[in-house]
């Protein structure tokens, strides 16, 4: 991964064309040595991108100050899967960009971001996995409270939902007291412009629980109404799942924060996660994603 140096003197178009340069050649970047609170963090993202993603896993975490599009990442300390922000949920871009900025960094082991280059994941998966990815999509299950969708597709009533979901052959979904319960079918790969398949999904972290036994003594983030499923409908078997964690496992790069450290990265090409600090610590990560304004 490069690393880059700026200051609080650095020319914003310098910043600009030498990130823009990084991120090209190798999907993620870390600019080091800018000091930002809330608002200069969110300035500077607007340099990439002019329009960007609502988390709304994370409606909790909003930052009150700025433009309502920034969250912290949650403070508990647990190990989240890598994944492909939002690729689960259907009628929303994929964003392309991730920004991660620390303003307090972990003083204990552990609690690292992690990023894993899809295309390389792919390759460590065995052969018949691979080919099944390559000729069947995947079914993604959820369950959200009414806040969530409201807030997810910027409505308020579920006529404004049905509208919008009305036009999609690739999704079934039922609404009870309000709750959306929802089946999104979509590739779980994507190809990139050099030729290769990369594993690009959000497919680890959506699940109910995980049985790999190197996680059976960590706090691994689950959820019991998520579930992936194969297009034909049958979920995931242990085996494949282990053998995906493996995959992901061997491919982890893993950033240790510094406080003001800015990790930039493409997220289609990369799949970002966390690792449990090993006592709790103080750990605070400002997030965005966004839609870069050269594409
Ligand atoms: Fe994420």
């Amino acid at each position: 991964m490069q690393i880059l140096y700026f200051d609080a003197l650095s020319n914003e178009t310098i910043i600009y064309f030498q990130t823009m340069q990084a991120l090209e050649e190798e999907g993620v970047v870390l600019l080091r040595g800018i000091k930002l609170d809330k608002l200069k963090f969110e300035s500077l993202t607007k340099l990439f991108c002019k329009y960007f993603f609502r988390v709304t896993s994370r409606e909790k975490f909003l930052q009150v100050e700025g433009d309502g599009f920034s969250t912290l990442t949650p403070p508990e300390s647990f190990v989240l899967l890598g994944h492909v922000e939002v690729d689960y949920v259907p009628c929303i871009k994929t964003p392309d960009i991730g920004f991660l900025f620390c303003l307090v960094s972990p003083y204990v082991a552990g609690g690292e971001t992690f990023l894993i280059e899809g295309a390389s994941m792919f390759n460590s998966i065995p052969k018949e996995i691979q080919d099944r990815f390559k000729n069947e999509n995947i079914t993604y299950e959820f369950l959200w409270e009414p806040q969530r969708w409201k807030a997810q597709y910027s409505v308020q009533t579920e006529k404004e939902l049905h509208d919008i979901f009305e036009s999609i052959q690739n999704i079934q979904y039922s609404l009870t007291d309000g709750w959306l319960h929802m089946f999104y079918t979509t590739s779980a790969i994507v190809q990139m412009k050099d030729g290769s398949t990369a594993f690009s999904n959000a497919i680890l972290p959506h699940l109910p629980h995980i049985d790999h036994p190197l996680y059976s003594d960590k706090v691994i983030y689950t959820k019991k109404t998520n579930q992936v499923y194969w297009e034909g409908g049958e979920p995931f078997s242990t085996e494949t799942i282990n053998q995906l964690i493996d995959a992901h496992d061997k491919n982890k790069y893993l950033h240790r924060w510094e406080d003001n450290d800015l990790l930039i990265f493409d997220n289609i090409r990369y799949l970002h996660g966390r690792e449990e600090t090993v006592k709790t610590s103080k750990r605070v990560l400002l997030s965005r994603f966004g839609y870069l304004k050269n594409k």
